[in-house]
């Protein structure tokens, strides 16, 4: 045999070890080990074929090549040995921690989102549809957008209905979201149409109807023009986007200091449809939020035109609408984190 030969019998004695010793490594279980090691140790294995050539090596350059076989196989055993030492420790080890293994897999927690901000984002897209683009305010706030900007005089009565934490002086946390309607129109000239959700604090019991701390979905559109009739079809149109085509809206006269005419909205009961029932206390209706036309006052103390512009606005309760919609009993649920109930609306 040539020197090319002697070459090529070690170069495949090289890439018997390479392809070996991965072949071992990667073997996950033992049938498939016993099979990495007929195919390179076996009898007539790889190795076997390889040192049957050893023959055609040219006498002086046998004792070289020789060596180098007896090295691959020396690698190749001890190789398996600790593979099988490993599978077997691997085994035990799950024999010893008496794992039952045809238990069914844990799925991993993906987490999911709240009902009440489904319902947000839910209102959002479809007043989206109409024109109106979502806005923030704080909730540490000052009296003069919480309640003088949006016509309601500290002393007034409509006060009292919004008592709250007082942070500093002048300095509260905010007991809705319509100091945002302020905060919008001192920033930017009409037109105007935005959605501010976000969470709101008064001093309320915590019961199955109250929290403390909730969240409300703001509205206002401003620009000229507007009228009563643009704003209840806003309004339909969110009730028959949100609720279904068959529900029916009623407009109940009510008083806010920062709109003129005020109104509640009101919903026919999406539970018994209207013929009464606990949900609606019998009366077939729900209210679904406090609006109105803006107060003149209001655009006064923005630096808004009142002559020339007119609009509506709105506050809804998403907590209370979540408890329409999903049925659900108490308010607390929805604050209480409990992962085993949220799951269900994830
Ligand atoms: N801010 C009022 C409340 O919290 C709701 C409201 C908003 C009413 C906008 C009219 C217009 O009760």
């Amino acid at each position: 045999m040539s020197k090319d030969g002697e070459g090529s019998l070690k170069d495949t004695l090289e890439s018997i070890r390479l392809e070996g010793v991965d072949a071992i490594q990667h073997a996950d279980d033992e049938e498939s080990l016993e099979k990495a090691r007929v195919r390179f140790l076996g009898r007539s294995g790889l190795l076997a074929r390889a040192l049957s050539q050893l023959r055609n090596v040219p006498p002086d350059e046998r004792p070289d090549t020789g060596r180098t076989a007896n090295l691959v196989k020396q690698t190749l055993e001890t190789t398996l040995e600790l593979k099988v030492d490993e599978l077997h420790s691997l085994i035990e080890g799950l024999e010893d921690s008496r794992t039952d293994l045809t238990l069914p897999g844990r799925t991993e927690w993906t987490g999911g989102v709240h009902p009440v901000t489904t319902v947000i984002d839910e209102i959002c897209d479809i007043f989206g549809e109409l024109g109106f683009t979502r806005a923030a305010g704080p909730e540490v706030e000052t009296d003069w957008h919480n309640f003088t900007a949006l016509n309601i005089p500290l002393d007034h009565p409509a006060a009292d209905m919004h008592d709250t934490f007082y942070l500093a002086d002048g300095v509260l946390l905010r007991t809705h979201t319509s100091p945002v309607q302020a905060r919008v129109m001192l920033g930017n000239d009409p037109p105007v149409r935005i959605l501010a959700p976000g969470m709101v604090f008064r001093r309320d019991p915590y019961d199955a109807s109250h929290a403390p701390a909730f969240e409300q979905v703001e509205g206002l559109a401003v620009d000229e023009g507007i009228d009563f009739v643009e704003f209840r079809a806003a309004i339909d149109y969110f009730v028959h986007r949100f609720f279904g085509r068959s529900t029916r809206t009623r407009f109940r006269p009510s008083y806010f200091p920062f709109t003129e005419p005020s109104a509640e909205v009101d919903v026919s009961c999406m539970v018994c449809e209207g013929s009464g029932c606990a949900t609606c206390k019998r009366t077939g209706w729900v209210e679904i939020m406090g609006s109105g036309m803006v107060n003149p006052a209001v655009f006064e103390a923005v630096g808004y035109d009142a002559e020339k512009y007119t609009g509506y606005a709105f506050g809804m309760g998403p907590a209370r609408i979540a408890m329409l919609r999903y049925r659900i009993p108490d308010i607390r649920l929805l604050y209480e984190g409990d992962i085993g109930f949220l799951e269900q609306f994830a």
